[in-house]
């Protein structure tokens, strides 16, 4: 098959995004697939970087913006690529920003190009952290009790909001981003107006309860949850730098929980999915309370995909290669895309 990888892009997931997209091109080129790379931040004059590593913190958004994929032109330059090539499949290693939020597979739609991953809705639905969250109530998925804000709101308003809402902690995020980038845990009054300037640099803003416990994270492939993960940061926050270095964080599969739990996550996990009509794969985010209550936090359309990633963890406790994986992937986007 002919495969054109997709890789890097602009968001701040870009460094992550060439990790995912370097491991999946080259299992590809194991299963005797023919692969091009493209990134999408080069439109027609592709500019590979050899990949180095992911980084501790994402690019500076002055590093994103010296990128030559200003004003859109680039994406559509990047699919006349990819018509005049002899592409059967698309496969979207981006990750942030319009490779995960439904505009890249909007465009891929209209131009009839297969991709892999999930389609137009549930990608957009999915990237905004809100309207995922009213899905999964409506679904019964629980999720912890947040409050929404557009990145205009009064600062008096938002600090009266959320004193008379919560208790601390708290957590801020930005509604639209991932890796946990803009994110905050406050712990006290004092330090809100710092996490909320954070937050809004990024656009409208999510305001959660904290929930103390532990993190797991549910891959589906299909309609099937894989094992369910926990994930253990040294000092407990799952930031940027716990996600991407070796080392940082503890990675256990199958979860050491009781057998209802796994069972319990694996069952919000696929409501999840289905209820935002996810498709081939995707990430399920869980917090698991000190009374051993799970709460949805958000699902991944386009999780990481190099070897080490959850995903790939996941399916390998499932018996699953890695080039496994990456077929399964690609043949469950065909039946699926257009
Ligand atoms: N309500 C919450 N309670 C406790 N921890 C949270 C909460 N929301 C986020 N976190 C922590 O921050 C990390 C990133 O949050 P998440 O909502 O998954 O956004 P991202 O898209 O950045 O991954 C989570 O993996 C978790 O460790
Ligand atoms: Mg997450």
């Amino acid at each position: 098959m002919h495969v054109a990888v997709i890789l890097g892009g602009t968001s701040s997931e870009r460094n992550v995004s060439l990790a995912s997209g370097t491991a999946i091109a080259k299992a590809l080129k194991q299963s005797g697939h023919d692969v091009i790379l493209l990134d999408p931040a080069f439109g027609k004059n592709q500019k590979l970087q050899p990949f180095t590593q992911v980084g501790v913190t994402p690019p500076e958004q002055t590093e994103l913006d010296r990128l030559p994929a200003e004003q859109g032109k680039a994406l559509f330059d990047l699919v006349e690529l990819i018509l005049s090539k002899k592409i059967d499949i698309v496969f979207n290693a981006l990750h942030g920003g319009i490779g995960e939020n439904g505009i890249i597979q909007s465009i891929f739609e209209a131009a009839k190009i297969n991709y892999t991953g999930s389609g137009v809705m549930a990608s957009a639905l999915a990237m905004n952290k809100v309207t995922s969250k009213y899905i999964f109530q409506s679904c019964n998925v629980p999720t912890p009790p947040f409050l929404f804000f557009k990145k205009s709101t009064e600062w008096a308003a938002v600090h009266k909001a959320i004193v008379s809402t919560f208790q601390f902690p708290i957590v801020i995020k930005p509604n639209e981003e991932g890796s946990t980038v803009g994110l905050s845990i406050v712990k006290g009054e004092k330090d809100l107006g710092a996490a909320w300037e954070k937050a809004i640099h990024y656009g409208h803003v999510l305001v959660e309860k904290y929930i103390a416990g532990r993190e797991l994270t549910v891959a589906v492939l299909g309609v099937q949850a894989l094992p369910v993960i926990e994930i253990i940061p040294e000092g407990g926050f799952y930031d940027y730098e716990h996600k991407y270095t070796k080392g940082k964080t503890n990675y256990v599969c199958p979860a050491d929980i009781t057998t209802a739990i796994s069972d319990n996550a694996k069952s919000f996990a696929v409501k999840a999915f289905q209820g935002l009509g996810c498709e081939a794969y995707a990430r399920v985010d869980f917090r698991l309370s000190e009374n051993n209550e799970l709460y949805c936090l958000e699902v991944n359309t386009l999780p990481g995909m190099t070897e080490t990633s959850l995903v790939p963890k996941a399916a390998k406790a499932d018996g699953m290669e890695f080039e496994q994986l990456v077929e399964r992937i690609i043949q469950s986007s065909f039946k699926n895309s257009i």
